[in-house]
């Protein structure tokens, strides 16, 4: 298939742009590098052999976005281009429904113009809120808790009505449980602007020694050790995920909404001795108060992504580590090294 990756360049699309490559598709990549290194396309290219087609196209320029569509002959669009900070959304909502729903918007309509019908689009855990039970499983009920959750849940209702109002328009929402690790090659990963506010790259930053110590945010939560779990995913199964999306997408005439997680739960202690021996660094910490609007434990109920896509995580939480610590010792400064 020839397939446009809008948020190419980003952690998420980088490692999918692999997996696609190296099933045979043919790619453009596309993004406005507003999270991202343009050296990402110099990595791919020695990754895959390839040298990539890349666009700078910002989705929220709307003339860009279907000129764009209009000129490729896509079979399918993969859609990773968003802004994803919890706290940054909380101080600035309206940047995040410009950018996330405004871009979204205007990416399927510039998909109507050109006839592509064919959309996977990355969603989040984050549109269960604190779920009632767990593992969650896709029906739980939707109660978002901040703005950036907001625009998920919206732009999975735009693309939901789009699809009832086109039943030749095909979606596959994938909502991502925790994604975490690199490519084993440790040329690509995870390289956050600023400091951290996920574990892992948090934890990979102390580590090679950018910084001090790690705060754990609770040790009283109702949980196997008092700090809080969450549902890893090695982001090189989640880019399987999206090729296997893709094949499901163009052998069937339906869409699907699937979770993407391994279906186990991993404290943050568990995480933190782990990392320690996958990279054999210590990795200081401290335990302090909770973090507003964290939850005590989340992890993703995969069936449906197994009955549907044929889909099931294959690397453990000690692949997640080691990967993201090659990366990480690779690349000190991530791309700016
Ligand atoms: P990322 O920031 O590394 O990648 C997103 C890419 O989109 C970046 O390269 C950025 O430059 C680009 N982008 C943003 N706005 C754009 C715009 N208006 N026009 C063009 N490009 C734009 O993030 P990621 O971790 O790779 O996440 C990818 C997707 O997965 C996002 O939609 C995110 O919300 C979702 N998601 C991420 C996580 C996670 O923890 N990483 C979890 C669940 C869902
Ligand atoms: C994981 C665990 C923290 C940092 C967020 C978004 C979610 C999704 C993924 C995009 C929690 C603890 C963290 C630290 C810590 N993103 N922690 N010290 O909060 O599950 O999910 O990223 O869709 O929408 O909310 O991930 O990595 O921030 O936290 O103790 O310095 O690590 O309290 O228990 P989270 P996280």
């Amino acid at each position: 298939m020839r397939i446009l990756v809008f948020g190419g360049t980003g952690y998420i699309g980088s490692h999918t742009c692999v997996e696609l490559a190296a099933r045979g598709h043919d790619l453009v990549i596309a993004d406005n590098l507003c999270n991202s290194s343009a050296r990402v396309l110099e990595r791919l290219q020695q990754i895959t052999g390839k040298a990539l087609d890349f666009r700078r196209v910002d989705l929220r320029d709307r003339d860009a976005t279907v000129a764009l569509l209009a000129s490729g002959g896509f079979d399918a669009v993969v859609h990773f281009a968003a802004l994803k900070a919890v706290g940054e959304s909380c101080e600035r909502p309206l940047d995040y429904f410009d950018n996330n729903i405004t871009g979204t918007l205007n990416l399927l309509q510039a998909m109507r113009q050109a006839g592509v019908r064919r959309l996977v689009f990355s969603s989040s855990a984050t549109v269960y809120g604190d779920p009632e039970r767990v593992p969650v499983a896709e029906d739980a009920p939707l109660r978002v808790t901040n703005p950036y959750g907001r625009t998920k849940l919206v732009m999975e209702q735009l693309i939901e009505d789009l699809c009832v109002a086109d039943p030749g328009f095909q979606a596959g929402v994938l909502r991502y449980f925790n994604p975490v690790g690199a490519h084993p090659s440790g040329l690509i990963g995870e390289d956050p602007s600023g400091v951290p506010s996920n574990l892992m790259p948090y934890i990979c930053q102390v580590a090679v020694g950018r910084r001090e110590r790690l705060s754990v945010y609770g040790g009283d939560w109702p949980t196997v050790d008092g700090s809080g779990v969450r549902d890893y995913i090695h982001v090189v199964d989640l880019a399987c995920a999206h090729a296997d999306a893709l094949d499901t997408l163009a052998r069937t005439d339906r869409g699907f909404t699937v979770n993407l997680g391994t279906g186990g739960g991993v404290s943050v202690l568990q995480l933190v001795q782990a990392f320690e021996r996958a990279s054999g660094r210590e990795v200081p910490y401290a335990i302090v108060g909770r973090r507003a609007g964290d939850v005590a434990e989340v992890y993703a109920d995969p069936a449906r992504a197994q009955a549907l896509l044929g889909w099931r995580a294959a690397l453990d939480v000690d692949a997640m580590c080691r990967d993201a610590w090659r990366w990480q010792s690779m690349n000190p400064d991530g791309y700016g090294s």
